[in-house]
């Protein structure tokens, strides 16, 4: 551990189900009740955007009731005492991480507490429900969206990531299925570039095999057990 320097922790659903979010792909997943293409595309934001808007409108009202676990209250330990560079990538749209205290974040999918605006690009803050046809104040559009990466969208800060992949000593994945592209490859890229790579999950994913090793287990458990261990070797 001593030579560890560069961290780069990409985390999923799988860290905020402790909390009560539901996960993706796993019984009880999000999806139960919509088709991804009803809610989680351009397509499907063109054809019935109040359909869309609705929808994320209840995951954000739903940020009210769920709180961080021990998961998220570890990794914003490593954050506030691990000296070298550290960024922790998540693709949720939750905001625990920034609840639990955690500051080198990137949401690479967006997040459920922002608007964007599609005329502009410009964001804004937002915590209440979203109406479709909502101006924004800096271009006058009324085009404000929820600030969610759809399928086929551009995932966000994909640059700023590749580059910390390329220079990690260490990456670790954080219950994620290993199913979505482009994150469910950064854990090749790392290895390529000399990394060690750790995956945490509840079970074996997808990209289990392309770790070097795998740790099952819940996140609340997992993760504050290898941040001590990682904190107490540097
Ligand atoms: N602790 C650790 N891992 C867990 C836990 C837990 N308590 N509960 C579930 N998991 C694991 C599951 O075993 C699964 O492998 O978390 C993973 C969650 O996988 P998904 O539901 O597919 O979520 P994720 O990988 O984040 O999905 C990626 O898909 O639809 C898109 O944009 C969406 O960001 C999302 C992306």
């Amino acid at each position: 551990m001593n030579s560890v320097r560069n961290i780069v922790v990409l985390t999923g659903a799988g860290i905020s189900a402790e909390s009560g979010i539901a996960t993706f792909r796993g019984p009880g997943g999000l999806w139960e009740g919509h088709r991804v293409e009803d809610v989680c595309t351009p397509e499907a934001l063109a054809h019935d955007p109040a359909l869309v808007h609705r929808f994320y409108d209840l995951r954000r009202a739903a940020l009210a009731t769920v709180e961080p676990n021990a998961a998220h209250h570890a990794l914003a330990r490593l954050d506030r005492e691990w000296r070298g560079e550290l960024l922790i990538v998540t693709q949720n749209v939750d905001d625990l991480h920034e609840r639990a205290g955690t500051r080198r974040l990137l949401h690479m999918h967006g997040a459920l507490q922002s608007a964007l605006c599609a005329a502009c690009g410009e964001r804004r803050h937002w915590i209440d429900a979203l109406p479709v046809g909502s101006r924004c104040d800096a271009c006058g559009a009324a085009a404000l969206r929820p600030d969610i990466v759809f399928f086929g969208e551009m995932p966000y800060r994909m640059e700023r990531i590749e580059t910390a992949l390329a220079q990690a000593d260490l990456f670790v994945s954080i219950g994620t299925s290993g199913a979505v592209y482009p994150a469910a490859g950064f854990v090749q890229l790392a290895d390529a570039c000399g990394a060690d790579t750790l995956e945490l999950n509840l079970e074996r994913s997808t990209g289990s095999d392309s770790f070097a090793e795998t740790r099952l287990g819940r996140a609340g458990e997992l993760v504050p057990a290898w941040v001590e261990a990682v904190l107490g070797a540097a």
